[in-house]
């Protein structure tokens, strides 16, 4: 199996990745709100252009999104994680959470949720409370035990990142506050040679987080300036990481 890269496509099925190859999948999908482009002088608000238009019937986009996490149980090694970020959403005048469509996922069990608190929402609207908290599904196979890094213990299951800053000047969306893939990674114990995935890479903050981390990675991203956006991201940390090897110790 090939790994780091990005590969410039659907994810589709996974076809690329044989069965239990993979040991940490931490990814977002598109949330299905037809992301428009906003007037915001701090925040790059556009949505995913046209390869992604992020609207499509809530049925359709269900269906869709059970079949990656199944193709996901079928790639994941047995003590393996995968960490979906989704969130509830506002459809026609109700909430829809998650929960709607994970319980129909047959590869994948839900172990945990993991709430991100934000601290503040780009949601304007006047009707309802600002919803500023996100969730971690943590999910592993039916009747497996996910490895974990017993020190990560301390972080509760409350964490609290806000990503506007740290992400405003990425030319993307949506991407992670870098904390959420390094947290997820290091939970999930990976040995030096085990793969962590994302299936919709985006700006590749979690292949940045691999890198760091030294872990191998693979990615899958349909719009080609975000696989270069994460091209340029990647060499970026993995050159601040071999001058962090190169650098002399000191003290
Ligand atoms: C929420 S964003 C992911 C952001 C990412 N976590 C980051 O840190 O930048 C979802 C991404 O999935 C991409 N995408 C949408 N449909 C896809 C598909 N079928 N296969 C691969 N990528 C897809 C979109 O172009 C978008 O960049």
């Amino acid at each position: 199996m090939q790994t780091n890269v990005i590969h410039p496509q659907a994810c589709g099925q996974l076809a690329e990745l044989p069965d239990e190859s993979t040991h940490t999948v931490v990814t977002s999908p598109p949330f299905n709100l037809s992301y428009r482009p906003q007037r915001s002088k701090k925040f790059n608000l556009a949505g995913y252009g046209d390869t992604c238009p992020d609207r499509l019937p809530e049925p359709e986009y269900q269906d869709g999104q059970v079949a990656i996490l199944d193709a996901l149980g079928r790639v994941l090694a047995p003590d393996g994680s995968v960490f979906y970020n989704h969130k509830d959403r506002m459809v026609a005048g109700r909430t829809i959470s998650p929960h709607e469509w994970l319980g129909r996922v047959k590869g994948l069990v839900l172990y945990q949720t993991i709430t991100i608190d934000r601290g503040s929402s780009h949601n304007v609207d006047t009707v309802r409370l600002p919803p500023t908290t996100e969730y971690i599904y943590w999910l592993c196979k039916p009747g497996c035990r996910p490895r974990f890094n017993k020190s990560c213990r301390r972080w509760g299951l409350v964490w609290q990142v806000c990503p506007h800053f740290e992400t405003a000047k990425i030319n993307h969306p949506a991407p992670f506050a870098l904390a959420v893939p390094l947290r997820c990674i290091m939970m999930s114990a990976p040995q030096a040679s085990e793969v962590v995935l994302d299936p919709y890479a985006g700006s590749g903050t979690t292949a940045v987080a691999a890198t760091i981390l030294g872990q191998p990675y693979v990615g899958y991203e349909v719009n080609p300036d975000y696989v270069a956006l994460a091209g340029r991201r990647i060499a970026d940390a993995r050159a601040l990481w071999s001058r962090d090897q190169d650098r002399p110790e000191t003290g």
